[in-house]
C-alpha cells in the first residue's frame, strides 16, 4: 500500500554529513561489521553520502558502493565528495525515475543500507522486494530508522514487510540502541 510521501528537504542534506554525527552515528562501529574489501554494497536514500564515503573506503578500489537517492541535488552533492576524495570510480550515483534499476543488480549486492530512508518511501513493500532482488543470497540489510521521529509499532509494521518479501531478522545485534535490525536474505 502506498502513504503519502514526506522525502526531507535538500538542504537538510548538509546537516546528515556535519563531521560531529560520528558521536551519534560511528560509521566504523555502525558498518564495518558488515563490510569487507572488494563488496559490492547499497546506500538506499543516501543523501549527499554521509555513510557512502565511509563504505567506499571499506570497500576499497576492488568494491562497488550504489548509492540511490530520490533527490539529485543530494546525489549532486554526494558525487562532489567522493570525487575529492578520490573515490569517484567506486561510487555508483543513481536517481531514482532515471537510471535506478533494481533489477540491474540482481543477486549483486553483499549488503545494503537502508538508514533513516524507509519511513519516507510511499511503497515500502517495493522497496523491500527490490532490495530482496539486488542482493546476493546470504546478503545482510541493515535498517534503522531514527528514534523519535519514527514510532516502534511502525518500526515493527516495516520489518512485517520485509519479512513479507522473504528476509529473515538475524540474531545479529546493530551498533545502535533503537529501531535498527539486520535482516538476511534466505540462502
Ligand atoms: C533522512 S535522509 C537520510 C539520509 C542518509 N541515509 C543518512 O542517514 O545520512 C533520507 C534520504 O532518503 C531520500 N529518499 C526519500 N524517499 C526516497 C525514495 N523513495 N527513494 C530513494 N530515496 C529516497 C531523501 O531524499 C533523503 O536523502
Amino acid at each position: 500500500m502506498e502513504t503519502q510521501q514526506h522525502i526531507c528537504p535538500w538542504w537538510l542534506g548538509y546537516t546528515f554529513i556535519n563531521p560531529l554525527r560520528k558521536y551519534q552515528h560511528n560509521p566504523d562501529k555502525i558498518l564495518a561489521p558488515h563490510i569487507k574489501p572488494g563488496m559490492q554494497v547499497l546506500d538506499y536514500g543516501c543523501a549527499m553520502g554521509y555513510f557512502s564515503l565511509h563504505m567506499a573506503r571499506m570497500v576499497g578500489s576492488e568494491g562497488k558502493v550504489h548509492c540511490v537517492d530520490i533527490q539529485d541535488k543530494m546525489l549532486n552533492n554526494l558525487e562532489r565528495r567522493a570525487h575529492k576524495k578520490g573515490y569517484s570510480d567506486v561510487i555508483n550515483s543513481m536517481l531514482v525515475g532515471e537510471d535506478y534499476a533494481p533489477e540491474n543488480l540482481k543477486n549483486q549486492i553483499d549488503f545494503a543500507l537502508l538508514f533513516a530512508v524507509v519511513h519516507e518511501v510511499p511503497n515500502q513493500q517495493k522497496l523491500f522486494n527490490d532490495v530482496y532482488t539486488m542482493l546476493k543470497p546470504d546478503g545482510k540489510v541493515l535498517f534503522a530508522e531514527p528514534p523519535g521521529h519514527v514510532k516502534p509499532g511502525d518500526f515493527e509494521i516495516s520489518i512485517a514487510k520485509a519479512l513479507n518479501s522473504g528476509f529473515i531478522v538475524s540474531n545479529e545485534k546493530p551498533a545502535l540502541k533503537k529501531l535498527a535490525v539486520v535482516l538476511t536474505k534466505r540462502a
